[in-house]
């Protein structure tokens, strides 16, 4: 078991510190002279073209990855896309029209819901792709078609690298939609490209941040309950970095887009509530400034994730974790990395056996 953790106390920070290089794997086969190339894919650009809304569709953190893509998705390639969690979409007999994709997303590759989800839409002449980890597993095996992420095999209950190679994948993917219904053209596709060649180095430098979060983490290890809030994008983040910290730290917390906090959260706010607040979106940047300053009049204590830049948000903020430059879109994949370390180090702090939570399963294959 030593052996396997390679000198690290735990699967999961192991893992987290395998993301580069995952990362790295799952991007580089597919960037060809800074265009993205999809082999896997089996569709022409034409057929691309053709399809007139996405289904994506996944449970726990792959469906947070869902969450995200619709973002980039819609943003960058201006395609409808409809997320849903695998055991709501299999039962609530979506309204299926020609011309739709279902992308299935899994680590095992095994989840029942999310089987049962593919079986559904295929049943109804979806043509199906899946982004999945494990190789030859049944959804792999099920798909019109497969794109994998190359994590390798992940250990710790709580996902970590699989949930950041599948952001990439639907990078890639919506970076290839985008191209092939003429929403991006070669220069702007050059960038991106040059911006997730990037990514593995920035995912770096942030885990070398990580002795600054234990310190911040330390000191919530007694607290009961913790609020993520963000817009956009940012809120798919928040969507993450909540579910890691209550899966592993059994800290009730809960992820509010920042715009709704008026409609419940803010009342939960006491003095001293600790408020994670991402604000990576530029042009929402000042929204969230102004919903850090409403949590803060009512007493919380707030950690702020930004990009480099933004030290403003420090006369607001307490605590502020900068991230390096990047596309708007790929900001996720900077930002889940602190509120991974973040949950690591709570559930750490707090003795509890970070790599198999209670009452958890790495993977679901019963309803
Ligand atoms: C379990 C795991 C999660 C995972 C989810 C979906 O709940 O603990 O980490 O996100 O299942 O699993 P899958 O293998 O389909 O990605």
């Amino acid at each position: 078991d030593a052996a396997e953790k390679g000198g690290y106390e735990f699967f999961m920070l192991k893992e987290m510190y395998e993301q580069p290089q995952a990362v790295g794997d799952t991007l580089n086969p597919r960037i060809k002279d800074g265009n993205v190339v999809i082999e896997e894919l089996g569709m022409s650009d034409d057929e691309i073209r053709s399809i007139r809304k996405i289904y994506m569709i996944a449970c726990g953190s792959a469906y947070h990855t869902c969450v995200s893509a619709k973002y980039v998705f819609e943003g960058l390639a201006r395609i409808p896309v409809e997320v849903d969690l695998a055991s709501e979409f299999r039962y609530r007999h979506p309204i299926y029209e020609p011309d739709t994709l279902a992308i299935i997303v899994s680590q095992s590759g095994e989840t029942a819901d999310s089987l049962a989800a593919l079986r559904e839409a295929k049943d109804h002449g979806i043509k199906v792709l899946g982004i999945v980890n494990v190789v030859g597993s049944s959804i792999a095996r099920e798909a019109d078609n497969v794109m994998y992420t190359w994590a390798g095999p992940e250990i710790a209950v709580a996902t970590t690298k699989a949930y950041s190679t599948q952001l990439i994948a639907h990078y890639l993917l919506a970076l290839k939609f985008a191209k092939a219904r003429g929403e991006i053209d070669d220069t702007q596709m050059a960038e991106m490209v040059e911006d997730l060649k990037k990514l593995p180095g920035q995912i770096e430098m942030l885990l070398e941040n990580k002795k600054r979060i234990q310190k911040f983490a330390n000191r919530y290890l007694a607290t009961e309950h913790v609020f993520f809030i963000g817009r956009g994008l940012d809120y798919a983040i928040s969507l993450e970095g909540s579910l890691k910290l209550k899966e592993i730290s059994y800290i009730h917390s809960e992820a509010y887009a920042a715009g709704e906090l008026k409609h419940g959260t803010i009342s939960l706010i006491e003095e001293d509530t600790l408020v994670t607040a991402v604000a990576t979106q530029e042009e929402l940047y000042k929204k969230t400034l102004s919903n850090i300053q409403e949590v803060k009049t009512r007493g919380a204590f707030v950690l702020a994730v930004t990009n480099v830049g933004n030290t403003e948000i420090e006369k607001t903020a307490d605590y502020v974790i900068y991230l390096p430059k990047t596309n708007k879109y790929f900001t996720n994949s900077l930002a889940v990395v602190p509120l991974q370390l973040f949950a690591y180090y709570v559930s750490l702090g707090k003795g509890l056996d970070v790599d198999k939570p209670r009452n958890l399963a790495k993977s679901v294959t019963v309803e």
